[in-house]
């Protein structure tokens, strides 16, 4: 069958691939350790199921407003106040079945041929494939390790041409798990303002922080009008498979981008848009426990990759990603991680599937058990030294 030409454009996100490689390995009998994934290992708060519970019993089971129901919206725009985020109002709030479509909207609202997309690179895969899909074209900003794999803003100023549209951020970032410094976010507002760039803020990863404030573009004076904030539920509150995001946007891109949901989804499931309010509104325990959780987590992968010969591993601020170098390791990305899942049986990522500049570079995600990382770490040194040094 003969496919329409953009979805030669379209790409994929190969975490899902990989993924199902592993699974297939599973099921002749190997056993794989998961470190692949991209999302928390936690079960969601019980106050939250129990919301969604008695949403469904109390009749919620029908299509509701596209944007998102009133009630949800004014608590997210509550949300970012009182975490001193950005004031905001219920009416600029839509909510989609995750965030994924908060980005893909925002794109086809925003951008088409003769556009340039300014995106990081590594980065999650899908702000090129959206970008390319919409007929723009994607340009990589890339994010070196000797800037602490942060977006540098002289070398995004550099790659700004009068064609430029849209800047994407993401911080926490993936697959690094850098974060942006007040300075940073500053410099790239700046940039913004003088070549007058719309900005895609992705703050999925805003509660996975590991110490020092949130530092975002849209706490900069001028930047509200033209900035997208994109966040949800599925990392902060172990919510993944519930399907909910959000997006905040400038007055201009409500309508169209309301428009966009009912062309598509018509709007959020009725009954997860209450466990969301329950979410936001009820104890931040379980988040706590959890990020304190990923920390622990954080100090075992960080010193055993450090371990491995030709691995370096720097310190990430925030998410659940560690993105050790291992050029000295002497093989391309996509090879080591075959092998480490065919000879070690741990699943990770390629560099790669973040961009070309993630060659030299592995994503390993530690949304695992600390027993669990242990025996990957012990596995991945025994592949490193028999198999490619020997
Ligand atoms: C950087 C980034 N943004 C957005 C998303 C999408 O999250 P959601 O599950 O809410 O669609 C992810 C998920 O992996 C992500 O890593």
């Amino acid at each position: 069958m003969k496919l329409a030409d953009r979805m030669g454009r379209l790409g994929t996100e190969s975490a899902f691939e990989v993924l199902a490689r592993a699974r297939a390995l599973e099921h002749t009998g190997a056993r794989v350790i998961h470190l692949e994934i991209g999302e928390p290992d936690f079960a969601t708060p019980p106050h939250v199921v129990a919301a969604a519970d008695d949403a469904l019993a109390a009749g919620h089971t029908h299509y509701v407003p596209a944007p998102g129901i009133l009630e949800l919206r004014t608590a997210v725009a509550a949300f970012l106040e009182r975490t001193g985020r950005l004031r905001t109002s219920p009416d600029r709030v839509v909510v989609t079945p995750g965030a994924k479509p908060i980005m893909f909207f925002t794109i086809l609202a925003l951008c088409q041929e003769g556009d340039e997309v300014l995106y990081p690179d590594p980065g999650f895969p899908m702000y090129e494939s959206i970008a390319a899909f919409a007929g723009a074209t994607p340009v990589p900003v890339p994010l070196r390790e000797e800037h602490g794999f942060r977006m540098d803003p002289a070398e995004l100023a550099s790659l700004v041409t009068e064609r430029t549209r849209l800047v994407i951020l993401n911080s926490p970032h993936n697959p690094c798990g850098s974060v942006l410094t007040r300075q940073d976010v500053e410099a790239i507002a700046q940039v913004a303002i003088e070549h007058d760039l719309v900005v895609l803020s992705d703050e999925v990863y805003w509660a996975i922080r590991y110490g020092g404030e949130h530092a975002s573009v849209l706490s900069v004076d001028g930047m509200a009008e033209r900035t997208v904030l994109l966040d949800g539920w599925s990392k902060s509150y172990a919510m993944t498979g519930w399907r909910l995001g959000f997006g905040v946007f400038p007055q201009a891109l409500v309508e169209p981008v309301t428009r966009l949901v009912i062309n598509s989804v018509s709007c959020t499931s009725a009954f997860s848009q209450y466990a969301a309010i329950a979410a936001l509104e009820g104890p931040s325990e379980p988040v706590e426990r959890m990020v304190a959780e990923f920390r622990r987590r954080r100090e075992v992968i960080v010193a055993g990759l450090n371990q491995v010969p030709g691995f370096t591993c720097q310190q990430p601020g925030g998410a659940f990603y560690v993105f050790p170098r291992v050029r000295e390791v002497g093989l391309p990305a996509e090879e080591l991680a075959e092998r480490l899942l065919v000879r070690g049986g741990v699943a990770c990522l390629p560099g790669t599937a973040f961009g070309a500049h993630g060659e030299g570079y592995l994503r390993f995600s530690y949304a695992n058990s600390v027993e669990h990382i242990r025996e990957a770490l012990a596995a991945v040194e025994a592949v490193v030294r028999d198999e490619v040094h020997a």
